[in-house]
């Protein structure tokens, strides 16, 4: 039989105590960390939230308690009863390490089997085996510190937002489907056979009624499920900080959220943001970076070379050149760095995004080797050079295709790419962005129609308004991204407030009005009651967390996390369930094994 706490009840935290607390009789529990014993003495370090405390027991320690604190293992659950004093060994890696507990009633709450791995700081275990057991996981002082400062930055969050006037609102978790361009998680209503209702994919049109009603500024810690492919960055089930406000423009809504992020990076982490932030509008974003969500923090800059190629007579660049473009980018340096073997590995990396080829130059002090020079002229070859700045020691690459997106998409991976194996980011920095002026539409291949690149309810910019059916290409919305480190932590536009404009888009993305009115009709009939001008944005709070804190992954700083095929190691679902709940939802499943 365990002990029992009666009688004690907790005084302290482990490492509250200090030297200020010798004499003092204190009660801390938690879990055994580690066991010493040295015979007549036995040492205990006992560890909870807050770090570690040593317990300590001798000769004049009753008998019973000494041989309980000898029998105590590691993860035991103890609630100890003594003196703080100070301690004979002093330990400076421990914030208690001047002092110890020395022990005079100690309780074993609960027992536990040796754990599968060792509960430490920071652990080179198999992350499948982390998430398996992730209670155990979530023991170690380095997550519980990352869900201590995502619980301090969901509390900015909260503080900033109230400060400002807005009001946290729940939205439904059970709702007709939101598109934001991702599957949705479906939900069988038993009462409705046949019926779904959709997990939402974020509280878009939810927070735009709440603007018509009158809540003027609205936000709320919101979770969202969107069922597509996961990456480091990406989980089915995440949590934005999601927000709208009413008679604003972009501007407003910018500058609000430029001084959140400059509140939470001072709040959080004592680091002082300037603003305003930088704003690249998109095009440039692209054709600087080759990526709308560009990491400004290193150059490697793509130039543009088709004008300088135009009437080229190498095959591989002048097809590029009808309907795409023909871009570089110089390693400056990377001559030294770079050898012909890892300079192939590259092109097989820029292949993964679809570049048929990675042509090069490599300009070492001896001599040099280019893969494509040959088939070009001397004015060609002296042109390029005059225009990338090369100089001896520097590597071109360049990347030639009929498609300008499978251009950029190659180019900004391997800038990213490069800058990574070549060290040249300044890893504590934050480079923290607006991109704007993003295009209203995308054109879908597959489906050969335009679809939102933002979501179907983001407002035109007013020059664009009559392009709409005549041009949609060209058009501009009021769509802005938050990016941080090369990374998309955010995202929002200004929404259409006029039903007839709505009614535009629907049309201009594909629906008949029969199929609007059937998915949106409640949205469209709502507008027709006073609709305010408003906007808004939603950050992606994990995105946020992990970036703030340098972690690698999404998963590392949130507490239950799926892994790559949308599982759950620890519960293992998703799950078969019985017959008897599937009839009751009017469910039939089909195999999909042989
Ligand atoms: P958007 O779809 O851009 O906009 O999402 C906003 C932010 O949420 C984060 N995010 C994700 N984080 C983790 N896992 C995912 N699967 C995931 N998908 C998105 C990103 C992104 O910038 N309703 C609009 C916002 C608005 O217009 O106000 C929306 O959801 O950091
Ligand atoms: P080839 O004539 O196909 O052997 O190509 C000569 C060089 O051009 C090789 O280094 C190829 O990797 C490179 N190359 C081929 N296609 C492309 C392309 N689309 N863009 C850039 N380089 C390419």
């Amino acid at each position: 039989m365990a002990d029992l706490m009666t009688g004690l009840k907790r005084t302290n935290y482990c490492t509250e105590l200090d030297e200020k607390n010798v004499g003092e009789q204190v009660v801390v529990c938690g879990w055994v960390q580690k066991t010493r014993d040295l015979g007549n003495l036995v040492f205990i370090d006992l560890r909870d939230r807050t770090g570690i405390v040593q317990l300590a027991f001798d000769d004049s320690t009753e008998r019973g308690i000494f041989e309980k604190a000898a029998g105590c293992r590691a993860e035991f659950v103890v609630m100890a009863k003594g003196e703080v004093r100070k301690r004979v060994s002093v330990n400076t890696d421990i914030k208690t390490g001047m002092v110890e507990v020395f022990v005079t009633d100690l309780r074993v709450l609960s027992k536990s089997q040796t754990p599968p791995f060792e509960i430490t700081d920071s652990t080179n275990v198999k992350e499948e085996l982390r998430l398996k057991y992730r209670y155990l996981d979530l023991r170690r002082s380095e997550m519980q510190n990352t869900l201590i400062m995502r619980h301090k930055i969901v509390k900015a969050a909260r503080d900033y937002y109230d400060e400002n006037g807005f009001l946290e609102v729940e939205t439904p978790i059970l709702i007709k489907s939101t598109p934001e361009g991702a599957r949705d998680y479906l939900v069988p209503s038993r009462v409705h056979s046949g019926s779904f209702f959709a997990l939402p994919q974020s509280p878009q049109l939810y927070k735009q009624l709440l603007m018509l009603s009158g809540y003027d500024r609205y936000m709320q810690i919101a979770r969202c499920f969107r069922d597509e492919d996961l990456r480091a960055d990406r989980q089915p089930e995440f949590t934005q900080i999601d927000l709208e406000m009413s008679f604003v423009d972009q501007d407003d809504v910018m500058s609000i959220n430029e001084g959140f992020a400059k509140y939470v990076f001072k709040r959080i982490l004592d680091v002082d943001i300037s603003l305003p932030l930088k704003r690249l509008p998109y095009k440039e974003a692209m054709e600087r970076y080759g990526s709308d969500k560009p990491d400004t923090r290193f150059g490697l800059e793509l130039v543009d070379l088709s004008d300088i190629l135009k009437d080229t007579a190498f095959k591989v660049f002048a097809g590029a050149l009808e309907t795409g473009s023909i871009r570089a980018i110089n390693v400056k340096g990377g001559a030294e760095k770079l050898t012909r073997k890892e300079i192939d590995k590259l092109a097989d990396f820029v292949k993964t995004y679809k570049a048929k080829g990675l042509a090069y130059t490599r300009l070492t002090e001896e001599n040099e080797t280019s893969s494509f020079e040959k088939f070009l002229s001397e004015q060609e070859k002296d042109a390029i050079r005059e225009r990338m700045g090369a100089k001896k020691g520097d590597v071109i690459f360049v990347v030639a295709d009929s498609s300008n997106q499978v251009v950029f998409d190659s180019l900004g991976a391997l800038r990213c790419e490069l800058a990574d194996r070549l060290s040249l980011i300044e890893k504590n920095t934050f480079d923290l962005l607006w991109v704007t002026d993003f295009p209203l539409f995308e054109h879908d291949e597959e489906d050969n129609r335009y679809v939102a690149k933002h979501h179907p309810f983001t407002a035109v910019a007013d020059e664009d308004l009559e392009k709409i059916k005549t041009d949609p290409e060209s058009c501009k919305a009021k769509a802005y991204d938050l990016v941080l480190n090369g990374c998309e932590v955010g995202g929002g536009s200004i929404r259409i407030n006029n039903p007839e404009l709505q009614q535009t888009m629907f049309e201009a993305l594909g629906f008949t009005q029969e199929e609007a009115t059937e998915r949106f009709g409640f949205l469209i009939d709502a507008f027709k009651y006073g609709a305010p001008p408003h906007g808004g944005m939603a950050y992606g709070l994990d995105r946020l967390v992990m970036l703030m804190l340098h972690k690698e992954s999404i998963r590392d700083v949130i507490a239950f996390p799926k892994v790559q095929n949308a599982s759950e190691l620890m519960t293992m679902c998703p799950a078969p369930v019985d017959k008897k709940q599937l009839d009751e939802l009017y469910i039939q499943t089909i195999s999909t094994q042989e």
